[in-house]
């Protein structure tokens, strides 16, 4: 590759379309595998694709693995990295760095060799895909040979020793959302978790018990009581209530508030990976609450309206993926419930790769 622009911490040397863009609003990166100055280079062994883009390209493909497969290869192969245009979300990757820029050698942390997780989106992550060998349908863990640039101003993590890689991929992909509980929720507080049962809102649910304390009330919503996460989030008493409904229909969630909300939340985390799900949030928290959306699904529009339509004076933060030392609080969340510990083991370690049948490579 020769580069005639100048390097940019940010990354815009990357950017080939359209010109002035930075990465993640670019439509086309150079995913060239080299490692320029500034940059780190990664050989990529699995992606973690965002749950609601994931949910958006298996709906896409008709569900079939192959389809999924040839779905994310010619998206990445048209974008230079992994932006889904409906979702607007990427994921992260995990992978090993291969070689890192000169200017970068003294501070990158790291050096070739070392394994890692990158921390910012693959929105913004220059890549490229020479084969898809797995896809774990269940959990949108995709598997791959291919390469990964990461920038000056990237974040990126080493893999903790005391974790399984895979299941840290999973952790580190939601690290805002328990990072963003423990500064939001206090003691004594009513907290409400929809999409409880996911791993953003498993890891939300235990931090939000901590912070609230025995005082406090957690309660959970998903679309299914039965499922073994939100079986333990009971059993455990991470939810003090977990409630069955769809939580885009509001009245269903308004219905059941009596007997598992005497008041509404202060404090309400959305974590689902579907869209509709605005209002419900809203309407579950008290005025001057927090309304929390951590969900890539969600609508600035239908919240800022629907919260107005509804008259609700709540404040709502957008979920910033990223917060100081968030990659440290979700690994530690982990390490400190050994229930949740042990679910992430069964549901994302090897045991996953094990069962994930090969697709066929279609690159
Ligand atoms: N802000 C950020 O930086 C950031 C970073 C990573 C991910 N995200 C987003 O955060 C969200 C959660 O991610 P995740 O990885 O935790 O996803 P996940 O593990 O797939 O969990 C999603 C949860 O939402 C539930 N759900 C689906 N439809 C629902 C409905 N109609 N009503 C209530 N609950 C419903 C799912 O239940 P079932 O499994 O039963 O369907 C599941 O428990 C996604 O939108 C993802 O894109 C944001």
């Amino acid at each position: 590759m020769s580069l005639t622009r100048k390097l940019c911490s940010l990354g815009s040397h990357r950017v080939l379309e359209p010109a002035g863009a930075l990465p993640q609003g670019a439509r086309k990166l150079d995913a060239t595998p080299v490692a320029h100055a500034n940059e780190i280079l990664c050989d990529v062994e699995a992606l973690n694709i965002d749950s609601a883009s994931f949910r958006q390209i298996v709906e896409a493909s008709g569900g079939d693995p192959s389809a999924v497969a040839a779905h994310v290869l010619a998206l990445v192969e048209d974008r230079g990295k992994h932006h889904n245009p409906v979702t607007g979300s990427g994921g992260m990757f995990i992978g090993r760095v291969r070689a890192v820029g000169e200017q970068l050698a003294e501070r990158a942390g790291v050096k070739a060799g070392d394994r890692i997780a990158s921390l910012v989106s693959l929105t913004l992550t220059p890549l490229r895909i020479d084969a898809i060998e797995r896809i774990d349908m269940a959990t949108g863990r995709i598997w791959i040979r291919g390469t990964a640039v990461l920038f000056e101003t990237g974040l990126y993590a080493t893999l903790p020793d005391d974790l399984p890689d895979d299941v840290a991929l999973a952790v580190l992909d939601v690290a805002g959302a328990p990072a963003q509980v423990k500064r939001l929720v206090h003691a004594g507080q009513t907290v409400a978790v929809l999409g409880a049962d996911g791993k953003s809102g498993m890891l939300a649910c235990a931090q939000a018990r901590e912070r609230a304390g025995a005082a406090g009330r957690v309660v959970g919503f998903g679309p299914d009581r039965s499922t073994a996460a939100a079986q333990l989030l009971v059993e455990h008493g991470y939810v003090d209530a977990f409630v069955e409904c769809d939580a885009r229909d509001v009245l269903c969630v308004l219905g059941k508030l009596p007997e598992v909300l005497p008041e509404l939340a202060d404090v309400t985390i959305n974590c689902v990976n579907v869209p509709g799900t605005e209002l419900a949030s809203i309407l579950l928290t008290k005025d001057h609450g927090i309304v929390y959306f951590f969900s890539m699904s969600t609508s600035f529009t239908a919240a800022a309206l629907g919260a107005e339509g509804v008259g609700k004076d709540v404040t709502m933060i957008v979920g910033n993926g990223y917060a100081k030392g968030h990659a440290a609080t979700a690994l530690q969340t982990l390490r400190d419930h050994p229930p949740l510990r042990r679910y992430f083991i069964e549901r994302f370690g090897a045991a996953a790769i094990a069962t994930a049948p090969p697709v066929v490579p279609v690159s």
